[in-house]
């Protein structure tokens, strides 16, 4: 009997190559296509092979298997979808206006919707910005900066400009900033699609996603899809960490870049996770630190449990903590609660939930991965930096620390007092000179980030600006008067676009959804923004099979471990593992204020999870 179940699970073992899937597609490989890939050494970025599918198991790392129908449709290079159809002029290029000209210069754009200057938000800090940029690298990619800055860097040399690779943004000799200079022009690159890759042959251009597509963290257990085992100790439950002066960080590795890091003293700079810029690789580092926080936890509690189980339990918690603070702290923040309510995006009784519906498939739109751009309005390129205390020390350059992890390894405490302690940029239709400007100043002479987003709307091929107002709000806007009609924008704004762009159906999203529209009634973004982000975050609710508040994924939350999760906080973070923080805001996404007051991290006040809800009882039982 034994013998033979041995016998299988070798013979089965042998047998388990899995699956090859298309990964532009979905669907498993048919021979003629491997043979084509095979042949044009397509292989490695066209398919993806699947392990046969467990209903019962935890949430794979690389995506798989979240659609148990279709295996492929999360995983890491799994297409994006999109909100309304691709609008490109000539199959690819930028859409033409409704003249049939050129729309305005992407520059142009910018310099004439947004003043560059200083200016501090009066309700948001750091955090906003920091936590939006962290969740775009768990749902979309980083790779148009690698692109940018390490293969297609050309784009700005007069015999490239035409290339097929790159959209270079023009200068025109009169600009503020550049006019006296002789820079003309700011490097940009198309972005890389599945076309370019030739993982089909559809003819509407697919940007590709370097990322899994549900919020599951695969910042911290995927963000190369290399698999977690890289990542991991294999001894309770832990992810690997370096001591460095004390602190904890992800390790160093050879294939590490930083190439900002200062030599010698400069070395710390992670090998399997992102290191972009500051707060990025503060959230990264305090979300692996507590990951280990919760598996010595749950380790302490259950010692009867192997290293995966306390992995996988408390990689669950960490995520489930990340989807609390984002969807229902950080959104709060952007949104007011009472319009997520109205949404329909958060519950209002903190039970479970169940949305679940196997024939959505699991997908992030590529508006959705666009509009984290906004957010290009909201960051600083001056770091305030603070002592323990709160005694204000200096400021700091932000981009200066650009792809410079090492540079943090001697100041964690100052960095992390900067997140909370001074307000994020704007908030006033302003955005930031150095990033309006010189963005990437250890690599670019010019860089100007929101001319950035311009182009990148329209070389994604997205929509005009009205038609997502006629698909969320039900509106016709066939012209500038319109938009005052539809109660938008100020007087002022509409005046704005109507001196950049001809026709109001030339506007592009970015500049009419993003710029220029006032905030929501309650919240803190434009209505627009709020409708991309919401209408995602529906489709996430519905098409995560290992949703969190789900009470029949596998592995699920009891209600008394969800009532657990409800009490996630960024304040109970970056207290648990934030270095030096003693004492934090409890609404750690908000300016400190009289309403929102230092407070300790011991105090009642900042919410922290009890892990006895964690309690195993087969442990007590072996013990006994
Ligand atoms: C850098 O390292 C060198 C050699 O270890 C040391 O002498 C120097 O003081 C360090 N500089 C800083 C700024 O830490
Ligand atoms: C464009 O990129 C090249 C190569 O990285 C760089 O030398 C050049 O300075 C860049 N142009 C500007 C205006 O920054």
């Amino acid at each position: 009997m034994l013998l033979t179940s041995f016998l299988l699970t070798v013979l089965y073992a042998g047998l388990s190559y899995g699956v090859l899937y298309d990964t532009y597609t979905g669907v498993p490989l048919s021979e003629e296509l491997l043979e084509y890939y095979e042949k044009n050494g397509l292989k490695e970025t066209c398919t993806v092979n699947i392990q046969p599918c467990d209903a019962n198991e935890w949430r794979r790392v690389d995506g798989s298997c979240n659609n148990l129908q279709e295996p492929a449709r999360a995983t890491f290079f799994s297409p994006m979808a999109r909100i309304l159809d691709a609008a490109f002029s000539d199959g690819y290029k930028a859409r033409k206006a409704e003249s049939g000209q050129e729309l305005p210069p992407p520059r142009e754009v910018r310099l004439k919707l947004l003043k560059q200057t200083l200016s501090s938000h009066k309700l948001l800090n750091n955090n906003v910005p920091g936590f939006a940029a962290f969740v775009y690298i768990d749902i979309g990619s980083i790779h148009d900066n690698e692109n940018l800055l390490g293969q297609t860097t050309y784009c700005c040399e007069a015999e490239h400009m035409n290339d097929f690779a790159c959209t270079p943004n023009i200068i025109s000799d009169d600009d503020p900033v550049f006019g006296p200079t002789d820079i003309r022009c700011m490097n940009s690159t198309r972005p890389l699609t599945y076309q370019m890759y030739q993982c089909t042959k559809d003819s509407v251009p697919s940007p590709i996603k370097k990322a899994t597509s549900p919020f599951d963290l695969s910042q911290i257990y995927n963000a190369k899809n290399e698999g977690d085992k890289v990542l991991r100790t294999f001894k309770g439950g832990e992810l690997a960490v370096e001591e460095e002066n004390g602190e904890l960080f992800p390790p160093n590795g050879p294939t590490a870049v930083c190439p900002t890091n200062v030599k010698p003293n400069e070395t710390r700079c992670f090998e399997h996770y992102y290191g972009t810029f500051i707060p990025v690789t503060l959230l990264t580092t305090w979300f692996v630190r507590h990951h280990n926080f919760i598996a010595s936890n749950l380790a302490k509690l259950n010692p009867c449990w192997d290293d995966e189980t306390t992995f996988q339990t408390a990689r669950d918690i960490n995520i489930a903590f990340y989807k609390q603070v984002y969807f229902y702290e950080f959104n709060t923040a952007l949104q007011g609660r009472n319009n997520l309510f109205k949404a329909g995006v958060i519950t209002k009784d903190n039970g479970f939930r169940d949305d679940y519906d196997d024939t959505k498939s699991p997908a992030v739109t590529v508006e959705f991965s666009f509009m984290k751009r906004l957010f290009h309005l909201m960051q600083e390129s001056r770091t305030m930096l603070y002592d323990v205390h709160g005694n204000f020390i200096e400021e700091f350059k932000t981009f200066d620390a650009t792809f410079r992890t090492g540079m943090l390894a001697n100041n964690m405490p100052s960095f992390t007092q900067s997140m909370f302690r001074a307000p994020c940029h704007g908030g006033d239709g302003t955005v930031d000179f150095e990033l309006a400007n010189f963005a990437l100043p250890a690599f670019q002479r010019a860089i100007d980030a929101l001319s950035g987003d311009i182009s990148k709307n329209r070389n994604f091929g997205l929509a005009p600006y009205v038609e997502y107002i006629r698909h969320f709000m039900g509106y016709e806007i066939n012209s500038f008067e319109d938009l005052k009609t539809a109660g938008l924008m100020t007087d002022e704004k509409i005046a704005l676009l109507k001196s950049t762009y001809e026709h109001v159906k030339d506007v592009d999203l970015m500049a009419g959804g993003g710029w220029c529209e006032k905030n929501m009634k309650g919240g803190n973004i434009p209505l627009t923004a709020a409708n991309i982000i919401n209408d995602n975050t529906m489709r996430a609710i519905q098409s995560d099979r290992h949703w969190y508040e789900r009470r029949d994924r596998p592995h699920a939350f009891t209600e008394k471990q969800l009532k657990e999760i409800r009490k996630s906080t960024l304040a109970g973070l970056m207290c648990a593992v934030g270095d030096g923080v003693s004492e934090i805001p409890k609404k750690a996404f908000f300016n400190i204020s009289p309403k929102n007051p230092l407070v300790s991290c011991s105090s009642k006040e900042i919410k922290k999870l009890n892990f006895k809800a964690w309690v195993d009882p087969a442990c007590k039982k072996q013990k006994q």
